[in-house]
C-alpha cells in the first residue's frame, strides 16, 4: 500500500482541523499526520504520496512554519512523488490573496518534480484573486473556516474521494 503523509503548517488551528479531517477520510491507508514544524526531510522523502497544507498570513504569505522548511527541502529530491494541496484563507477580508499560500507552495513543489494532484474548480468560492490559480482552477482545496465552516465537511469530502483516485 502506498504511504501517505498529510503534512500541515497552522497558526491558530484551522489547517490543522482540516488535515485531521483529511486524515479521518483516509483512515485505511493510515496516513502519517503531522505538523511540518516538527518534521524533517525524512518526512517528505519517506512517503510516496503527499498531502501539504498551509494557511495564509500577512497579504498572501505562506504560513511560518513552511517558511523554515522550504529551504531544508531546496536539494532533497522529492522528483516523482505525488501531491495534493490544500490551503486555509479567508475569502472575504483577504479577496485579494485568497489562499495564496497554497499557490506557493504548488509553485514550489511543481518546481521540485513532483506530480500535483487533486485541482478545484472555482464555483462556489468568491474571492478576487488568488496566486493558487492556474488555468482558472484551484491548485488544490480551498478552505474558508472563517466564513464558510459549515462547507468544510463536504468540501473535503468530494476532494478526498477526487485525489483517492491519485494514490
Ligand atoms: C493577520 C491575518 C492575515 C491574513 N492574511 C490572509 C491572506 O492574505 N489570504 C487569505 O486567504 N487568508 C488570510 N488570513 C486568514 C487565515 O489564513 C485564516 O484565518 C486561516 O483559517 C488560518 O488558519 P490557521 O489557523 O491554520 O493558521 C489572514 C488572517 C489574519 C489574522
Amino acid at each position: 500500500m502506498k504511504k501517505i503523509s498529510i503534512i500541515y503548517g497552522s497558526t491558530t488551528g484551522n489547517a490543522q482541523e482540516a488535515a485531521e479531517k483529511i486524515a479521518k477520510q483516509l483512515s485505511e491507508f493510515s496516513p502519517q499526520l503531522k505538523d511540518v514544524a516538527q518534521c524533517s526531510a525524512d518526512d517528505f522523502t519517506a512517503a510516496d504520496c503527499l498531502i501539504l497544507g498551509t494557511s495564509t498570513w500577512g497579504l498572501g504569505d505562506l504560513q511560518d512554519d513552511w517558511y523554515d522548511m522550504l529551504p531544508r527541502l531546496k536539494s532533497v529530491d522529492l522528483s516523482g512523488k505525488t501531491v495534493a494541496l490544500f490551503g486555509l484563507g479567508d475569502a472575504s477580508s483577504y479577496s485579494d490573496t485568497f489562499v495564496d499560500g497554497m499557490g506557493e507552495l504548488y509553485e514550489f513543489f511543481s518546481g521540485k518534480g513532483c506530480e500535483i494532484v487533486g485541482a478545484v474548480a472555482t464555483t462556489g468560492y468568491s474571492f478576487d484573486d488568488s496566486r493558487a490559480l492556474v488555468d482558472n482552477e484551484f491548485v488544490g482545496l480551498p478552505i474558508d473556516a472563517d466564513n464558510e465552516s459549515d462547507l468544510t465537511d463536504e468540501r473535503v469530502s468530494s476532494w478526498v474521494q477526487n485525489i483517492k483516485q491519485s494514490f
